[in-house]
């Protein structure tokens, strides 16, 4: 038998597995608070993506984001930038909470440049530090993130596509971010993503139905205008010539009539009053008859300055000052220049007339993605909202002691939809009015 004294070690070992079980407790209990802890985080993240998958405003959208991330970092700030409109090219930052540098608003960056690229192949936070040197040296963008303050940089990327980036200030306890931190941050950061999508198509959605809704509104006006343009012709041509024959017969009793007799008075009524139904008939004429009007190609910017300095005179001693921000060389549009022309005489003498105290003019024109879009714009008392809807139907005038005929605008309508093209009206900040025609280029075949 072999010996078998062991009496001496037995407690030395015990004291070894003793000490073994104790470090595995201790571990397991480490690890079983990482995954309880792993297990709240994605619990937060699930509860906080189903309260914003509800979200569909953009605004209350990025403010709830915004907010969640300060709260569960307990940073002291965050910022976020988005696309601001869809295929810009750009993310730029729209929103911050919290103590940052109030130098965020505008700051962008190209999503084609090297910092987007990285953030998209990343996809996961990033200490801005680190950034710094893995790409500082490349591109001045990381610089731009410095003015914003931010600590930690997370990109929100969907399918591929980086839809933004959310930056946090660094934490109100001073301590660095954890891993656990950019962890959370980061599963996290995919579903947000996903919910500045699903906002940013819902937007577009919502737009286009609002288009929509402008375009059938503009469909009914024009059926009103047809139906109109046809009647007024007909009683135009009715009463054009009776009129023709008592405006004669006014002349031939005006060469009778000297200022001192007693009915004087009473012809200068009535020739008031046949002077304005004739005014009324000639705007309903010149509203139907379409002019044998030779299309022609035109440039927009040289129709507006010429019906500009047409009105010129009277503008300066109105004390209207006139600016003009005309680009030559946009793309031409096929029109009739006198229709235009016609066209830019109305909103110019509207814009005059809500200025009798003199005020600023503003006339501008700009291409955009097929269009080409020319805007008055003035100084005036602007539109009452509850008239937007209905200055383009025929005879709706807030002038009508002022002897307005309330078609100058219809005119306007049915010569710029002829072109296929459209025209709005809205209110300018602080006040104003500005009338947006807008015409479609064709392209040359
Ligand atoms: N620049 C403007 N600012 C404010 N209101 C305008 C302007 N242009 C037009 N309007 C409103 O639209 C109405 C219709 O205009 P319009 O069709 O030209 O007829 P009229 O000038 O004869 O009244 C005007 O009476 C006025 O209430
Ligand atoms: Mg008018």
């Amino acid at each position: 038998m072999p010996d078998f004294d062991t009496s001496e070690k037995l407690p030395e070992k015990v004291e070894v597995l003793r000490q073994a079980v104790e470090a595995k407790i201790t571990q397991l209990t480490e690890a079983n608070r990482a995954h309880r802890r792993k297990i709240f985080d994605l619990y937060t993240i699930f509860e906080i993506s189903r309260h914003l998958n509800g979200m569909l405003e953009t605004e209350s959208l990025l403010d709830s984001i915004l907010l969640t991330a300060i709260g569960q970092i307990g940073v002291s700030g965050a910022a976020i930038a988005i696309e601001k409109n869809r295929e810009e090219g750009r993310l730029t930052f729209v929103k911050a909470k919290g103590i940052l540098s109030s130098r965020w608003e505008g700051i962008s960056c190209d999503k084609g440049g090297v910092l987007c690229q990285f953030l998209l192949r990343r996809n996961q936070a990033i200490l801005l530090k680190e950034l710094e040197e893995k790409i500082g040296g490349q591109t001045g963008e990381v610089e731009k993130l410095k003015t914003v303050e931010a600590e930690l940089v997370i990109p929100l990327s969907v399918k591929n596509r980086l839809e933004g980036i959310l930056v946090l200030a660094g934490k109100i306890s001073g301590l660095p971010f954890a891993e656990n931190d950019t962890e959370f941050l980061s599963i996290l950061a995919n579903q947000l993503a996903v919910t500045v999508e699903n906002a940013r198509l819902y937007e577009m959605e919502k737009n286009s139905n609002l288009q929509l809704r402008e375009t059938q509104n503009q469909l009914i006006r024009l059926e009103k205008l047809a139906a109109l343009g046809e009647l007024s012709a007909t009683i135009a041509h009715e009463v054009n010539n009776p009129l023709g024959i008592i405006k004669n017969y006014l002349a031939l009793i005006s060469q009778e009539l000297t200022p001192e007799d007693p009915n004087y008075p009473f012809y200068q009524v009535i020739k008031e009053e046949v002077d304005r139904i004739a005014k009324i008939v000639r705007q309903l004429l010149d509203f139907y008859r379409p002019k044998a009007e030779e299309i022609a190609s035109v440039d927009l910017s040289r129709i507006l300055d010429e019906t500009v300095v047409l009105l010129e005179k009277q503008l300066a001693s109105s004390n209207i000052e006139v600016v003009k921000n005309l680009p030559r060389h946009l793309p031409k549009i096929e029109a009739s220049p006198a229709q235009l022309k016609q066209v830019f005489l109305n909103l110019l003498m509207n814009a005059r007339e809500v200025m009798p105290e003199g005020g600023r003019l503003e006339v501008t024109t700009r291409s955009e993605n097929g269009y080409v879009e020319a805007e008055v714009a003035d100084s005036g008392e602007g539109i009452p909202p509850e008239n937007l809807e209905k200055i383009f139907e025929p005879f709706f005038t807030t002038k009508r002691e002022k002897g307005g005929t309330g078609l100058g605008l219809s005119v306007c309508l049915g010569i710029v939809s002829k072109t296929g093209g459209t025209i709005r009206a809205r209110n300018r900040t602080p006040k104003g009015a500005a009338f947006i025609v807008r015409v479609p280029v064709k392209e040359k075949v």
